[in-house]
């Protein structure tokens, strides 16, 4: 590859990360019923997968339920769980041929056993698949993930002195292990669609350096053309990591 094409490759997100909003607004719009809204968003991730390999995306990331999604009415809670075990088995053949592998994030065994079941399945489906990797975040809270690690470093050494020389050499590089998951790259780019802009809990550590963009369109009406968007204002935008501009760009051997 040559430095100018790695450049330009450079300027693509590896991973990116979708806030899925305005499922309930579009319906609304619609004289449609939110379950209708979430549905019609559902059928947006095969979109969004083919959408993701075609512009080189290595992961995307998709919050389809939120640790505070619980407090929804019961109705919609169970209407979403239901939407999950019935139509993630209609996706794996298109995962499959995509080249998509199936990742979770959050705690999966607190979802009812029937979309459980159809996630287990369609993770260990795709397993092998390399073309790009589709994170599902359900039942998830960046809070309670790094909450989770703290609980797991604390009862990971078996004697006080381990623990203790643990935490003294303690980094934001050897914590991240205490996350318990794999595979997840750093965020790049968080998306939010639906217009709102905040970031509810998503990623709070992956997203640490995340460029942010938030899109009016609603998730079920997002296109190719709203992600290709924010793909293009992510190419422009500078990202210094703590450094500066001049560093960055190389003026300074600084
Ligand atoms: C936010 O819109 C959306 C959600 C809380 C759920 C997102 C879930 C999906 C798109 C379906 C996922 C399905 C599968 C099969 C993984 P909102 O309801 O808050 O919209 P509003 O702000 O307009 O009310």
């Amino acid at each position: 590859m040559s430095s100018s094409e790695d450049q330009i490759n450079q300027r693509v997100p590896q991973h990116v990360a979708i806030i899925m909003d305005g499922n309930g607004r579009w319906a609304k719009a619609q004289g449609l019923s939110r379950l209708e809204g979430h549905k019609q968003g559902a059928k947006r991730l095969r979109d969004v997968i083919r959408w993701a390999r075609d512009a080189g995306i290595k992961q995307v990331s998709l919050y389809a339920f939120s640790t505070e999604n619980w407090k929804r009415p019961k109705l919609e809670v169970a209407g979403l769980m239901t939407l999950m075990a019935t139509m993630l088995p209609l996706e794996v053949p298109k995962m499959m041929e995509e080249g998509a592998r199936l990742l979770t994030l959050g705690d999966t065994s607190k979802l009812p056993w029937l979309a459980r079941k159809a996630l287990q399945r369609a993770v260990k489906a795709t397993q092998g698949n390399t073309s790009v990797d589709v994170i599902l975040c359900l039942n998830y809270g960046g809070h309670q993930e790094i909450v989770e690690g703290i609980k797991t470093f604390c009862t990971t050494f078996s004697n006080e002195e381990e623990k203790q020389k643990a935490l003294a050499n303690l980094t934001d590089e050897s914590f991240y292990v205490f996350l318990g998951r794999k595979d997840v790259l750093p965020v790049d780019l968080l998306i939010r669609t639906g217009g709102e802009k905040r970031i509810s809990n998503f990623h709070l550590w992956d997203a640490a350096y995340a460029e942010l963009y938030f899109s009016d369109t609603n998730w079920p009406a997002y296109t190719e053309n709203d992600l290709k968007e924010a793909l293009a204002d992510f190419a422009s935008r500078e990202r210094r990591f703590g450094k500066t501009s001049e560093q960055i760009q190389g003026v300074t051997n600084e």
